[in-house]
């Protein structure tokens, strides 16, 4: 084992943006599925996901100085272009580096069949998208860790945001896993739905779930590795066989309540495993203080109900 791969390096994960929209957009760019989103933003989601607290989280992340950065979708809400060019903008006066950035698409990100088929989120974001990789998986090794990045993220009907997950792109997973310079490394695979089955009713799964997915555990099932991912803006950790899989909430919810609130996840990792995994949740405080950061473990196992 060479030098670079003995250490340790230290990841940080966040997802689901969904900021408010900073610009009027025009009637006929509601044309569409949109117009439910733009109604959710206005009636809902606009009053929680906030832009102040996404960038002091943003800040706070930074401090942390990972080794490399995983953002896991729903960067914005509308697949709009100057949503994807505001989101390049606070990332790159926070201080990200493109270089060590693993960014995948989410199905806000795609919510439109012209976005979708334009390829709008690779577009908008195309300075954080890796150069040497162009279609997914996306992979870059850093230090100990082989990251991946799927793109589970597809157009659907209106009321529908589930994903999908073709066996091509399994086909191509398992193909650079077998890579030389990947055999060492510990794998962390990044998407933006969660890679197993929702509980509660079928109706919620074929709403928000993946389409794929029992392909894709089959295929990684025996393989030891850390998939994170977005999509649920809530906490959650569960094992499938030899996966740990672990979802982070909203980077910008200041919904108030434990579990959902804005957090970003940080990693630390050695070539055999994750070594420790800590929530750090952000809470504004009243009156002008300063925002709270909470450091806690994520607890083996968070289940959703
Ligand atoms: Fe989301
Ligand atoms: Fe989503």
């Amino acid at each position: 084992m060479d030098q670079e791969i003995r250490g340790t390096v230290r990841i940080c994960h966040f997802s689901d943006l969904h900021l408010a929209l900073s610009k009027r957009i025009m009637p006929w760019q509601l044309a569409s599925k949109r117009i439910l989103g733009y109604a959710n933003l206005r009636f809902n989601r606009g009053k929680t996901h906030q832009l102040e607290v996404f960038r002091a989280l943003l800040a706070e992340l930074v401090a942390e100085r990972p080794d490399a950065v995983v953002v896991t979708g729903d960067v914005s809400n509308l697949s709009l272009g100057f949503e994807f060019a505001e989101v390049d903008r606070l990332f790159t006066e926070a201080g990200l580096e493109a270089a060590n950035t693993m960014i995948v698409p989410g199905n806000h990100d795609r919510y439109t069949p012209g976005a979708d088929a334009g390829r709008a989120f690779e577009t908008g974001m195309a300075k954080w998208l890796l150069p040497q990789d162009k279609s997914y998986p996306r992979l870059l090794t850093v230090g100990p860790v082989a990251l991946f990045g799927l793109d589970t993220a597809v157009w659907r009907n209106p009321f529908r945001a589930a994903g999908f997950i073709s066996k091509t792109q399994i086909e191509q997973l398992q193909k650079l896993l077998q890579r030389p310079e990947v055999a060492n490394r510990w794998p962390v695979i990044a998407l933006h739905h969660p890679p197993f089955h929702l509980p509660a009713a079928r109706l919620r799964d074929y709403r928000v779930g993946l389409d794929g997915v029992d392909h894709l555990i089959d295929a990684l099932g025996d393989r030891p590795a850390t998939l994170v991912h977005g999509h649920l803006h809530r906490l959650s950790r569960r094992r499938i066989q030899n996966l740990d899989i672990i979802g982070v909430p909203s980077a910008s919810n200041n919904s108030g309540v434990a579990g959902t609130q804005l957090s970003f996840h940080c990693f630390t990792f050695k070539a055999t495993g994750l070594n420790e995994a800590v929530a750090v949740c952000c809470w504004p405080g009243n009156r002008g203080k300063k925002m709270r950061f909470d450091r806690l473990p994520i607890p083996a196992e968070v289940r959703i109900d």
